[in-house]
């Protein structure tokens, strides 16, 4: 059966599309019966073209450009509810492509997947050489907060949709919590990142590396909610595990840093991204600001829905619209710090989470998920995602925190750090706070 969720999101992504048409489209372009760009995997795509085809002013549609398996086609609008129906009921989707506000950025993902490393430098190495703060990290992580976080934040905001107030009160909300962690560290900054076309700004907090400071590692997650009604104000989206769940995971890798007094060696970044769920706008402004500032980014984890557990499997690796050497890195983290959880490998078929926003400037990411996609909670975008979906328990949103804090230890040092030559004693804080010596 269909959700609600869907014909919801359609109505967001068609207003986006309509505004993007009235904004960026030349007036040859703004007649409404010109169809709209999408992007969707090329299964979809068959799909859509088979038994019953969905047909554009009378044609079978036309598959205009592909690139990695996604395919660039256009539709016509009226047309945009049904097929998110179809590919709902097909593959468990929701929404299942990206609307395009003209062929020209249709075309850019393709360009992107085609070229993913477009950004200049020396390409990342991954090694798993890090036992020591890795360990140190592991030690400090705590179960409870994270429940605690998703209860506040799915039950303190009516929702936290990207243009209503109490979307932009979540974020604020966030920003603060983090600023009480990163108290007693002057170093660290903790800012809200404005997007000029909505209320609801991103969180991002820095810890500034030691030795390779220009060299960034990014963990984050999406921090606003949807729900069917999200024309009022007042709307029920409580979002807990999406994406509460992923903020609260990041939040406690962080609180875990900071406790430890953590410095390290590469700049590292939390980041509560506003607007995920209207298309990736938050994310995409901030690393389309990046990559237009040249910024090296060594490596990004995105965690989008951490608390129920739908698979035989703990931890999914989502293997599409994210870089390959990347994912072989978490798996190996997996395996080696945490021989405990097992893993598969997944894949949404389009850019299901903000992960795509940095995929698609060029920059390394990853995604790590609860479930098998199909297998995962299927309360999502609706007044249904609340803390009982998954038991009101952390327990498995615990396993990504682990995850999280071991990615970010290994990520944030390059090479034989000093500090932990001698080995690291668990429950000592006194070697993360010595200044580092090359
Ligand atoms: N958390 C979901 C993505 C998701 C859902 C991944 C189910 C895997 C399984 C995310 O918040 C979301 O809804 N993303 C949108 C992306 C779109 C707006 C570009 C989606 O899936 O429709
Ligand atoms: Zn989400």
């Amino acid at each position: 059966m269909r959700r609600a969720c869907c014909s919801d999101r359609i109505g967001v992504l068609a207003a986006l599309v309509i505004s993007w048409f009235a904004v960026a489209a030349p007036p040859a372009l703004a007649a409404s019966d010109d169809g709209v760009w999408i992007t969707l995997g090329a299964d979809a795509f068959e799909t859509l073209t088979a038994g019953s085809p969905v047909l554009f002013h009378g044609h079978p549609l036309e598959a205009a450009d592909r690139a990695d398996g996604v395919v660039a086609t256009r539709v016509e609008a009226k047309d945009l509810e049904r097929i998110s129906a179809r590919l709902h009921d097909a593959f468990e989707r929701c929404a299942g492509f990206m609307a395009h506000g003209s062929r020209a950025e249709a075309e850019a993902v393709l360009a992107r997947l085609r070229a993913p490393a477009e950004v200049e430098g020396t390409p990342p190495v991954y090694a798993v050489d890090h036992p020591a703060e890795v360990q140190a990290m592991l030690g400090e992580l705590d179960a409870n907060q994270i429940l605690g976080t998703i209860h506040s934040l799915s039950t303190t905001f009516n929702n936290r949709y990207y243009n209503h107030p109490s979307g932009a009160n979540a974020a604020t909300w966030i920003r603060n919590l983090w600023l009480a962690y990163a108290a007693g560290r002057p170093d660290v900054t903790v800012e809200l990142f404005d997007h000029p076309s909505f209320a609801q700004p991103s969180v991002v907090m820095t810890i500034p590396g030691t030795t390779l400071p220009d060299q960034v590692v990014i963990l984050g997650g999406h921090l606003d909610s949807i729900a069917s009604g999200s024309s009022n104000p007042d709307f029920s989206a409580p979002g807990a595990d999406d994406n509460a769940s992923g903020i609260a995971t990041v939040t406690e890798v962080a609180r875990a840093m900071l406790a430890l007094g953590l410095e390290p060696q590469r700049t590292v970044k939390f980041m509560g991204y506003a607007a995920e769920e209207v298309g990736l706008r938050g994310s995409q402004e901030i690393a389309s600001a990046y990559a237009t500032d040249g910024v090296d980014v060594f490596s990004v984890l995105q965690l989008d829905m951490t608390a129920f557990q739908g698979s035989t499997e703990d931890v999914s690796v989502i293997t599409d619209f994210t870089s390959a050497p990347l994912n072989t890195f978490l798996e190996e983290i997996l395996d080696t710090y945490l021989p405990d959880l097992s893993w598969s490998t997944s894949a949404c078929g389009y850019a299901c989470s903000d992960h795509g926003a940095w995929t698609f400037q060029g920059y390394p990411a990853a995604f790590t998920f609860e479930a098998r996609f199909g297998q995962h909670n299927h309360q999502i975008h609706s007044t249904g995602d609340t803390v009982t979906t998954f038991g009101d328990t952390a327990a498995h949103a615990f396993k990504f925190v682990r995850l999280a804090a071991a990615y970010v230890a290994e990520a944030a040092y390059d090479g034989l750090n000093p500090l932990f030559a001698d080995g690291f004693e668990t429950g000592s804080t006194s070697a993360w706070t010595l200044t580092f010596e090359e």
